[in-house]
């Protein structure tokens, strides 16, 4: 019996719900259960050890809510842990893909950007990929430092947000990137933004909707999807420090997708 169990996602915070905002579009007759490590936030500049360690007691709390498979909502947590969560646990696992292979395919000017943590950058995943589809463009990258912070305090449009985000993108410009990669699921907050901030030519690319499409094929294959008849679906937000933003974002995400997400309930200061 698979029916009426909850996918899992979790991150370092709040980042994840941009996945979790394609996820509901693609599967709103499912439940979810949101682990955001607030108190552990930020990922990106943690050691991969201490970020498998993270991410398997994630895991084993949402194994123990009887989650039928994991959407690991952070490219930081997929590049250091994925491999790890594999390996040792047996529900199916998604992860975050550094959108590199898109943004190679469509530029013309030969230049791309990626703006993500150092931890992405390092690994493996990141390194393979940029490798095996963009060995013959440009590629500049910058780890953006603060953004995720700027997120987590619910700061999506400030002038301080707006500085930060130059001093990223400024180089990226004069590399004269005509793609950007938004590889970490903080980013995404920051689009209105990034079209103020972006000349008309950039186009943005993150990668949360090939994630929703990749875990419907995921829960397919596993024959995990729930009947579409069930009208008892839920979403349950657990932060282990406070779920204040995590309620702003989703009240956000209900207006964008112009409906109410059933039974929702958040759960702070959750210590693992
Ligand atoms: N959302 C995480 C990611 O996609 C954030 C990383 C962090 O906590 O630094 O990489």
């Amino acid at each position: 019996m698979t029916d009426m169990l909850p996918i899992g996602i979790f991150d370092s915070g709040a980042g994840g719900l941009s996945v979790f905002s394609e996820l509901v579009k693609e599967l709103s007759h499912e439940s979810f259960i949101y682990f955001a490590d607030s108190a552990n936030c930020p990922y990106g500049s943690k050691s991969p050890e201490k970020i498998i360690e993270l991410s398997s007691k994630i895991t084993e709390f949402l194994i123990s809510k009887q989650c039928k498979a994991i959407v690991v909502a952070c490219n930081t947590a997929t590049a250091a842990a994925i491999d790890f969560l594999r390996a040792n646990y047996s529900i199916p696992f998604i992860g975050m893909e550094p959108a590199v292979k898109p943004a190679a395919i469509n530029t013309k000017t030969k230049s791309i950007g990626v703006l993500a943590t150092a931890g992405t950058f390092k690994g493996r995943l990141y390194i393979e990929t940029t490798r095996r589809y963009a060995s013959d463009i440009k590629v500049c990258y910058q780890v953006g430092e603060g953004l995720v912070e700027l997120v987590e305090q619910g700061d999506f449009s400030s002038t301080e947000a707006e500085t930060l985000l130059m001093k990223y993108l400024n180089p990226m410009l004069d590399c004269n990137i005509d793609q950007i990669v938004l590889g970490c699921t903080h980013y995404p907050f920051f689009r209105p933004l990034l079209y103020k901030l972006l000349p008309l030519n950039v186009d943005i690319i993150d990668p949360a909707p090939a994630v929703a499409k990749q875990t419907c094929k995921v829960l397919i294959e596993n024959n995990l999807v729930e009947d579409i008849r069930n009208k008892n679906s839920y979403s349950t937000f657990y932060s282990s420090g406070s779920s204040s933003v995590l309620k702003k974002i989703v009240e956000n995400i209900e207006k964008n997708i112009e409906r109410k997400i059933q039974n929702v309930s958040y759960i702070d200061n959750y210590i693992l």
